[in-house]
Order: C-alpha cells, then structure tokens, then sequence
C-alpha cells in the first residue's frame, strides 16, 4: 500500500529524463495510428524494414494451382521462413493453424474465375470477417486500364475506409492485363495511384529498366510480386534487384512453391531479403539447404529463420 501511505520520495519520475518519442521505420506510415502502424509492424521486420511474404491466394480464381493442391502438405512447412501469410480466408480457417504468429494478409477481393474477364472482381469479404480473423493486412486486385478499372479502385478505397476504422491496413494489388505494357511507365502510374488513394502497402511487378523510378515516386513500401515461375537464380536476382532498386520485400509465391525445393528456396529469398545477400551466394545457400533436405528423413529441412 505504498501509494496511500504517501511515500512519495519512493517513486521515481526521472523529471530529468525526457520522453523520447520513436518514429515509425516504414516508409510513408509515421502518421498513421497505432494500430496501424501495429499491424503494420509484424508484417515487415523492424530491422530490416523488409517483409518475406508467402503468397498462396491463387486458388481465389484459378482453383487447385500447381503447388497448392494440399497446402497443408506443400506449404504449411515453409511458414516458418515467412513474416507474412497471404492467403485467402477459407484456406486460412480450414488449413493454417490458429496458433500461428505469422501476420496474415487477408484475400478480400474476387468474383472472377479464370474463365471469366478477372478485373471483373468485387469486395469478397465483410470488414468484420476480417476483425474475426485477426489479419494484420487486407488484399484487394486493382485493374489500371483494365476493363473495370474504376470499379476496382473503388473497391480499393471502400476497403481502405473500412480497414481505417478498425485498424487494418490496405495491400493494393496491382494487377496488369495481357493487353497492357509492362513497364516502368506503367507501374509508376499504377502503384501512385494506389498509394494516392489510401492504399498502405503496393503489390506490383518488377520491371528491369526504371524499377527504382516506380519504388522513388510510391510513398509507401512496394513490395514484388514473383510472377511465373523461373529458375531460382534468375529469380533470385529478381529479388536482390527489386530489393537493392528500393523494394520493401516481396510477395512471392510460384517462385517459392514451385521451386524444386520451396524450403530452400524460402530461405535464400529470406537471406536476400533480409540480409542483402548477393543472388549468388543465396543461390549457393538455396543448393546446400537443397541437399540437407534431401538428406533429411522426413523431407523437412531443420534450420530455423533468422
Ligand atoms: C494474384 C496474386 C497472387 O497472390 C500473387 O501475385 C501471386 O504471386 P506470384 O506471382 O509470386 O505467384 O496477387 O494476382
């Protein structure tokens, strides 16, 4: 009962210590609020200011995908290399245990299959779906020249506007048509876009020529999407480019899943990433790990992330 006895030279104010007030490290988000910003926070390292995020949401519009057919099988052993989980709410309740620590980023967008016009798509889930579920981030497919450009903008803003009121942030999905031109020009006007409008986080491509022009005009992180599959040194080198030229992280999944060896490759990514280490020793690093796992009784290679 120290307080009510009125000890009052016990306690310690440390009057001559001011309160220091931190900044927040990501890009373009020290304004936001703390939940936000807390959300934010696990989904990108706060030492790096980078993010591994595991992209397993394909099967929203094209079904059981090469890779994905039991991804309790393929890729619930990689989710120890990952920040970030993104995946849709379905696979997310019946296959990732609640247990895990990973931040989630939530398929909130869809409608379309791939048999259909794919900008064609609307909000997929309540914003209360999303409180229920925890997620720390919200994916929405925005179309830039597509057919329903304007539509799925909008759908973009009405999640930025709902996800603000909880707390949740936006990950804007730049999607480019087949019609479309893949290149700096583009990306540049599609990730401000986004940005401009309340997104919080940009998914787009990498583009060779310019990609830095594309991360210096987005005031917020960009990070990569892996796109189709290559080999794992030309994607390797995709990664260390994107993230040398000022990308925040990636947002890969046919690169990692269907890699000849997804655990391995997981981690040279995350060595990439998060350690700036050159395509040529993570390819190095992605051969060893390789062979370790095959070595290893159940498949399951044993180093533990960084
Ligand atoms: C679909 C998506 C996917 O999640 C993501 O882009 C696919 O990742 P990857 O291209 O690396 O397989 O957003 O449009």
């Amino acid at each position: 009962m120290a307080d009510l006895d009125g000890i009052k030279e016990a306690k310690q104010f440390y009057t001559d210590v001011p309160q220091t007030t931190q900044g927040f490290f990501l890009k373009g988000s020290n304004n936001l609020d703390w939940g936000l910003k807390n959300r934010l926070g696990r989904i990108f390292n706060s030492d790096s200011g980078r993010t591994v995020m595991l992209a397993f949401d394909h099967g929203y519009f094209q079904g059981p995908t090469t890779g994905l057919e039991r991804i309790d099988l393929s890729i619930l052993p990689l989710a120890p290399f990952a920040d970030t989980l993104m995946l849709t709410r379905g696979i997310l309740r019946s296959i990732i245990p609640a247990s895990t620590s990973k931040a989630i980023a939530i398929r909130a967008s869809g409608g379309p299959s791939i048999l259909k016009e794919l900008s064609n798509e609307q909000l997929a889930m309540d914003i209360e779906d999303s409180v229920r579920l925890n997620v720390s981030a919200m994916a929405v497919q925005v179309f830039i020249g597509g057919e329903y450009e304007s539509q799925s903008v909008i759908n973009m803003t009405r999640l930025v506007d709902q996800g603000t009121r909880y707390g949740i942030p936006t990950l804007a999905v730049t999607a480019v048509g087949r019609e479309l031109v893949r290149d700096a020009k583009y990306m540049r006007l599609a990730t401000r876009i986004c940005a401009e409008l309340g997104a919080h986080i940009v998914k787009t491509y990498y583009v060779d020529e310019g990609f830095e022009t594309v991360t210096s005009a987005c005031p917020v992180p960009i990070v990569i999407a892996g796109g189709k599959k290559r080999p794992e040194l030309d994607a390797l080198k995709m990664a260390y480019n994107a993230i040398q030229q000022g990308a925040s992280g990636v947002d890969m999944g046919r690169n990692i899943f269907q890699s000849q060896s997804p655990e391995a490759m997981i981690q040279a990514v995350r060595a990439v990433v998060h350690h700036n280490e050159t395509p040529e020793k993570a390819y190095d690093l992605y051969n060893t790990l390789m062979h370790e796992t095959v070595g290893t009784q159940n498949g399951s290679a044993e180093r533990v992330p960084a």
